[in-house]
């Protein structure tokens, strides 16, 4: 079988996801318990315990979210389509515990003026960071404050230079991977996750660029995570994975004898609510209970890999470069059977 690099994944002929692949343990790993790892980062001057930021949609990230995500060392970006954000700032200055929130295209002055000076983190979220109009958005904000930008999203790094030139500090890589995702089947548009960083990556590496990498939509599973960690993303953007726990925004709703909450996709119908095209669909997911829950289960399986991998930190699995590339098949025997 042949192990590959994450040059030969990039110049792999097909587009490649989480699922064709998989993370080949090649030498004796010196780690002793999995507890002598670290899954430590810094992201746009936030030290995160585990790498993992909630998507700012509006079923998965309200200020709950963010707060608790905040005491478990990750990132919730507040989402900007219910009323989460007049309450963040009810008072003026946003409320404690809070990292980061979301803002669209035409957002005002106001909002972007005291997220600023609150010193959190602003996500400029639109489907397309590849437009002027969001570079000149970026640009805006980076000349008039003194705060971190993350733009999105992107499916390949032929644009990364033009990003980091208009300011940006991190990007949303992933189109049409999302599980509440429907932009491929309406458009046509985006390649699979795996093929979508380490392009991206290779792009930071060989332009020698100072940004920070997400790999947002498609993670179903610990594993998935730490895939995308070792494709090159210094963090993840979850959304379903999050959605269902007990801090997200929404009621809890019984059915069919089992509980669930709603998960909907930013350009659904059900957040858009006027006749405009949709890119994306409404579910029910089970209840999870606490998030910590998925993050402790989240952080429990990268250590796990990491210990597998003989890989002491994050930037260890950044740098791996031993995969397989799965048959379908070889795929399905990873699954446990009934
Ligand atoms: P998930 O973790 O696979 O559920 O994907 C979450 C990601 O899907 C988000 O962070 C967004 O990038 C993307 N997304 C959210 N809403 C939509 C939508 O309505 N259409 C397309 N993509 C979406």
């Amino acid at each position: 079988m042949k192990i590959y690099s994450k040059e030969d994944l990039n110049n792999y002929p097909l587009s490649l996801t989480y699922d064709d692949v998989s993370l080949i343990p090649l030498e004796i790993s010196q780690v002793k318990t999995r507890s002598e790892i670290s899954t430590k980062s810094h992201f746009l001057g936030f030290d995160l315990s585990v790498p993992i930021i909630a998507s700012p949609m509006d079923t998965v990230t309200g200020i709950e979210m963010a707060k608790e995500l905040n005491n478990l060392g990750c990132v919730g970006i507040v989402n900007r389509f219910d009323s989460s954000l007049n309450e963040l700032f009810k008072n003026g200055k946003a409320q404690e515990g809070i990292t980061a929130v979301s803002v669209s295209l035409t957002a005002e002055e106001k909002l972007i003026s005291k997220t600023a000076e609150s010193n959190l983190i602003i996500c400029i979220d639109t489907a397309n960071a590849n437009n002027a109009f969001v570079l000149k958005k970026c640009e805006e904000i980076k000349s008039k404050y003194n705060v971190k930008v993350i733009v999105g999203n992107i499916a390949h790094g032929s644009t990364l230079k033009q990003l980091v030139n208009a300011g940006a500090d991190a990007v949303r890589i992933g189109i049409g991977g999302g599980s509440v995702c429907t932009t491929s089947v309406q458009t046509g548009i985006g390649i699979g996750q795996v093929s979508s960083i380490i392009d991206t990556y290779f792009e930071k590496l060989n332009q020698k660029l100072d940004i920070k990498l997400i790999a947002d939509g498609g993670i179903k599973s610990p594993g998935d995570v730490a895939k995308a960690l070792a494709c090159g993303a210094d963090v993840v953007m979850l959304g379903r994975m999050l959605a269902g726990t007990k801090e997200t925004p929404g009621e809890v709703i019984k059915y069919n004898d089992q509980l669930w909450k709603k998960y909907r996709g930013s350009a659904s119908f059900g957040v858009k609510m006027k006749n405009e095209f949709i890119e994306g669909e409404e579910t029910l997911v089970p209840y999870k209970g606490a998030v910590k829950n998925v993050v402790n289960g989240i952080s429990d399986g990268l250590r796990s890999t990491m210990s597998y991998l003989n890989c002491n930190s994050l930037e260890d699995l950044n740098q791996l470069n031993n995969y397989a590339v799965l048959s379908t098949s070889s795929y399905l025997e990873r699954l446990p059977r009934k």
